[in-house]
């Protein structure tokens, strides 16, 4: 039996409604963890389909995992396996952070290859690159990323691009790699500094990290610790826009303002009104926008991850906007579906010409991927009629309870069989 979530549009968004831990932030500081010879406890985390994966994963290897009320204590000290097998690996793309994990235990790792999705082809060529340069030998023989190496040692690492996942995955090695390691070009997303923080917490030496060169003085023991992951940015960006998609008045708790002002600095061009305070966001809009036009970039540019529910709002703009997605080569798929709603969009390669029209109406649609499924429920709250979602796992997946969320601030959001 399939499932949609099916949204009767059209009721504003009011109250207030507390963001979650990130899910992004999540995954990277969860396979840290088995670096440590002693446990740790991790708060705020996201009860998500990637978080269970992981936690299966880790009790796989050998580690003791507890998850109650979004705080993980993980126990390291059982893992004796550095091979995750692929029906766990292949259920998220993260898992590849666990190949210099394992092998900054072990001195070898096997991890299935992160699959590619609807958004790209989505590479690991970089992650490579990092850990070879740290002295690891890698090849991706099977499907499977094999890793080994006597012994690793701190060098300078130039990344192409500023890839988070290389990055991640580079600050991974480098704390096991003896010596001094630069890591140039990194990307500077939050995420990137909860894991050094992270890491720092469980006595590793990280510098830079949110600048362009992350400094890591690697080879220390490091221990156990307790520690708090940051709020999703892109969740709590998601619920920004729904606010103002629905004409709301929306306070988002438990998000960091500082996060998010790529979006924030958006909404205000299209007239919408944003007031922040220490860890309060709050969005008021008339129901009516000016266009815009919109360019992705690393943080702390516009996230990737929000241009396709902006994207959904800026389809009843007045006017024309642009929208140029520079990091992913084909993250405009989910917009035949807003066509599909009555939106005026023409694509051409990686660049959306959005015009205005005056409401979207609803229809039967899908979400092509996680950050499709949010624009798609964007859609679904500012159009007339009735929206059904397929496609709902990708949505369930990566947004925590968001269909609970968004009916505690006034939508009519149900999952139905179908
Ligand atoms: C991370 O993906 C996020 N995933 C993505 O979020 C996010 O969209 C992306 O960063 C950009 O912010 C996680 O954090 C788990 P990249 P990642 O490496 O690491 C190219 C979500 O919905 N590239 O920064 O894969 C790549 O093809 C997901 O939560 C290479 O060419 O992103 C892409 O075009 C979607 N070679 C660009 O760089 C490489 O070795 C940016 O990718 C690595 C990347």
């Amino acid at each position: 039996m399939a499932q949609v979530l099916r949204i009767h549009g059209g009721a504003r968004l009011e109250g207030t409604v507390a963001v979650g831990g990130g899910k992004n932030a999540a995954v990277a500081i969860i396979p840290a963890a088995l670096l440590a010879d002693s446990p740790s406890v991790i708060e705020n985390l996201p009860d998500i389909e990637d978080v269970h994966v992981l936690i299966q994963m880790l009790r796989w290897l050998g580690a003791e995992v507890e998850f109650i009320g979004g705080v993980m204590t993980i126990d390291p000290r059982g893992v004796d396996k550095s091979n995750p097998p692929y029906e766990l690996a292949s259920k998220m793309r993260a898992s590849y952070y666990l190949s210099p994990v394992l092998l900054g235990v072990f001195g070898h790792s096997a991890v299935p290859m992160p699959g590619g999705c609807d958004i790209g082809a989505r590479p690991i060529d970089q992650t490579i690159k990092g850990m070879t340069t740290l002295g690891a030998k890698v090849d991706t023989l099977g499907g499977v990323i094999n890793a080994s190496a006597d012994r690793l040692y701190g060098a300078d690492i130039f990344l192409d691009m500023p890839s988070v996942g290389a990055t991640v995955n580079s600050m991974l090695t480098a704390v096991s790699a003896e010596g001094y390691t630069q890591i140039h070009n990194a990307a500077k997303e939050p995420h990137i500094v909860d894991l050094a923080n992270f890491l720092s917490a469980m006595g590793a030496s990280v510098r830079g990290a949110g600048t362009d060169v992350i400094r890591i003085r690697g080879g220390r023991h490091l221990h156990g610790t307790n520690y708090a992951i940051i709020p999703d940015q892109i969740e709590t960006g998601t619920l920004m826009i729904a606010a103002a998609a629905t004409g709301g008045d929306v306070t988002i708790t438990g998000a960091i303002p500082s996060h998010m002002e790529s979006l924030s600095a958006k909404l205000l061009e299209m007239g919408v009104s944003v007031y922040c305070e220490d860890d309060l966001i709050r969005v008021r809009s008339g129901g009516s926008f000016r266009s815009v036009n919109v360019k992705t970039q690393g943080y702390p540019g516009f996230p990737t991850d929000l241009q396709q529910p902006l994207s959904t709002l800026l389809t009843v703009a007045r006017g024309t906007s642009i929208v140029t997605e520079t990091i992913f080569e084909s993250r405009f798929r989910f917009m035949d579906e807003l066509r599909r709603m009555g939106a005026s969009i023409r694509v051409i390669e990686t660049t959306a010409i959005i015009t205005g029209v005056d409401q979207l109406v609803g229809a039967r649609v899908n979400a092509t991927d996680l950050r499709a499924g949010a624009a798609m429920v964007v859609a679904g709250l500012m159009a007339s009629g009735v929206t059904d979602i397929g496609g709902v796992d990708y949505i369930l997946r990566g947004y925590e309870k968001i269909d609970q969320k968004l009916n505690s601030l006034g939508a009519q959001i149900e999952l139905i069989d179908v």
